[in-house]
């Protein structure tokens, strides 16, 4: 949802910036562009496409330089061109700006300015930025004034770095939109999001909004948008580069799916003992929920899956539970004080379940975050965070930390239940555990043995692929129809097994993959209407631990044997790798899907 990278007091500004640009890249990637100071003039390069486009396009003419900014697009105002590719310029070419976010009162802005003789190049909302700050200027005020004259004037989310022709320093400011900072030696680093300049430095400052900062070499000043000073605390991250990096991949989605046996493990690490049994969340022991009557999840896309496969486990339990897709949420919470609002987001910068958080602190809710960006919005925002700790997560199809998601959160609704219903919790809890903890190595047994790649070249020519499930599959039906049409861009969709015979038994056709998922406790509506879908013509791609289940079958792919509340994520593993095998078959770009960005800033 567009990523903007600036840095001060590196040596070759270029070489930092389109580092930071290709790291940022998930964000949005239809057009790209830099701002570099070099000395004398600010020199601005920009185009439609991805960063490649950028750096090939230029690559002769690029400028050197100690500062400069830059911005990889997903476009909310205006079509991806050139024209409307940031960084934007004043009208003299002396102030440059990047923008994440969107100025909601930019048409008025736009024609207060156009009134005043500012021309205008572009459609983006961003543009009123650098001819409001020209206009200050032109009126007499200093930089830092006219910035923050400026700042005054925008409504709306932004994270904004600018640049002013002959200084060779960053200002920036931050209201909605996620904007931190990176500490090394003389050098400052200023980004959307971590792993942007990860390799360069893991000192960090996580932003509030409202703040403003100039950096320059060696020299770093935050301050309120009055201009009264700000102290904020470094951090230190602890991804590893490497992490951030394709590892040799073919794909960050490949990776990334192949990595879940690692992510899984440092989910759990230290946070169950199946011997006891006992769960040690940090933060939440034993009664901390002794107050909470109904549970309410709040998430988007994939996170939203993971909540309804928590939500399933606390409703079986006999825990009063709720799941709004955040963008839905109503903000009604008729017992606020009995009631926990969960939002569920990889990211912690989602809009929708940022503005879902929000209402629900405002009805006096209490609010626990699961998330896995350390520092993020909503990990800041909310009462209390639970982190999933599934490590970065590049490609836009999210796959680790949906794994990551819902061992988080089944964690979490077993703590729950413990507190809510008040039972010692040890029905059923070494099994899980002892299942649990052994999940990592049966994904590696998934990784080895999938048959997923040479099904998918039989099954890469249909019209339409559907996948079914009950209870807990559910969700991760649900769940490998949105990978599936999310990278190859076939129709699919996700049902509730006894939901077929309800209207989409009509779109079966000779032919048509249906993947049917058994978890050995849900099984017997699956099989039924499977064997429905079969009659009229469906070929049925069972995903089981038992051949049996599976005898009626055309195809199987297999999982090991588990715990029926664990028994979705190995399920989904398989659909992963069917997603991404049918992907690459089909020739999409995988880690880029048309139209999509990672994290998606905007309501
Ligand atoms: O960062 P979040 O978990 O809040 O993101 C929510 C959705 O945008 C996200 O899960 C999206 O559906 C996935 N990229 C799909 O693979």
């Amino acid at each position: 949802m567009c990523g903007i990278i600036a840095c001060v007091g590196s040596d070759d500004a270029v070489d930092t910036v389109l580092t930071g640009l290709k790291n940022l890249e998930y964000r949005g990637y239809d057009s790209a562009g830099l701002a570099i100071q070099n000395g004398t003039d600010l020199i601005v390069r920009k185009r439609a496409g991805k960063i490649s486009d950028l750096t090939g396009g230029f690559a002769r003419e690029l400028p050197q330089g100690i500062a400069g900014i830059g911005h990889t697009r997903w476009s909310t105002h205006g079509p991806p061109t050139d024209a409307n590719a940031h960084p934007h310029t004043s009208a003299s070419g002396d102030v440059a700006v990047v923008h994440n976010g969107i100025i909601s009162n930019y048409e008025s802005l736009r024609s207060e300015l156009a009134e005043m003789g500012y021309l205008f190049t572009s459609d983006t909302d961003t543009e009123v930025i650098p001819h409001l700050v020209e206009r200050y200027l032109d009126a007499g005020f200093d930089t830092d004034g006219a910035f923050r004259k400026t700042i005054e004037r925008l409504e709306g989310s932004y994270a904004i770095a600018l640049m002013i022709e002959g200084e060779e320093a960053v200002r920036a400011a931050r209201q909605g939109s996620p904007l931190v900072v990176g500490l090394h030696d003389d050098a400052y680093y200023l980004a959307s999001d971590v792993p942007a300049f990860l390799e360069f430095t893991d000192e960090v400052i996580y932003l509030e909004d409202g703040d403003m900062v100039t950096v320059e070499s060696g020299s770093l000043s935050i301050t309120d948008v009055a201009g009264n000073p700000i102290t904020r605390e470094i951090d230190t991250v602890d991804w590893d580069p490497e992490e951030t990096g394709k590892g040799g991949y073919e794909h960050y989605m490949l990776k990334e799916i192949e990595n879940q046996p690692e992510s899984l493990s440092n989910t759990i690490r230290g946070r169950i003992d199946p011997e006891e049994p006992a769960i040690h969340l940090e933060g939440f022991p034993r009664g901390c929920f002794s107050d909470v009557s109904e549970v309410h999840f709040v998430a988007c896309g994939t996170s939203y899956h993971a909540a309804l496969y928590g939500a399933r486990l606390l409703e079986e339990a006999n825990v009063r539970v709720r799941v709004s897709r955040a963008s839905e949420f109503t903000g009604r919470i008729p017992d606020p004080a009995g009631t926990l609002v969960v939002p569920v987001t990889q990211s912690g910068e989602t809009a929708d379940t940022l503005g879902a958080l929000r209402q629900a602190g405002v009805a006096g809710a209490r609010t626990l975050a699961v998330t896995n960006v350390v520092g993020s919005t909503v990990a800041r925002e909310a009462d209390e965070v639970l982190y999933i700790r599934a490590g970065p997560e590049i490609g836009v199809a999210a796959t680790k930390t949906f794994s990551s998601q819902v061992v988080t959160l089944t964690l979490l609704a077993e703590r729950l239940k413990q507190d809510v219903d008040g039972g010692d919790g040890r029905e059923n809890l070494g099994t899980l555990l002892r299942d649990l903890s052994v999940l990592p190595d049966q994904i590696e047994e998934v990784i080895r043995t999938s048959r997923a790649e040479a099904l998918s070249s039989n099954y890469s020519d249909r019209d339409a692929y559907f996948f079914i499930g009950h209870g807990l599959q559910h969700p991760v039906a649900l769940e490998g129809a949105l990978k599936f049409k999310e990278i190859t861009y076939e129709h699919a969709e996700g049902f509730a097994s006894g939901e077929l015979k309800h209207g989409p038994l009509a779109l079966i056709t000779p032919g048509t993959p249906v993947f049917a998922l058994f978890d050995g406790k849900h099984d017997d509506k699956t099989h039924t209407n499977a064997k429905e879908a079969q009659a009229r013509g469906a070929e049925i791609i069972a995903i089981t631990a038992s051949e049996g289940t599976a005898a009626f079958a055309d195809e199987v792919l297999v999982i090991p044997d588990t715990h029926p509340d664990l028994s979705g994520l190995l399920a989904n593993v398989q659909l992963q790798f069917v997603s991404y095998y049918t992907a690459r078959l089909l020739g999409r770009p995988i880690d880029k899907p048309r139209n999509l960005a990672k994290s998606v800033t905007v309501e």
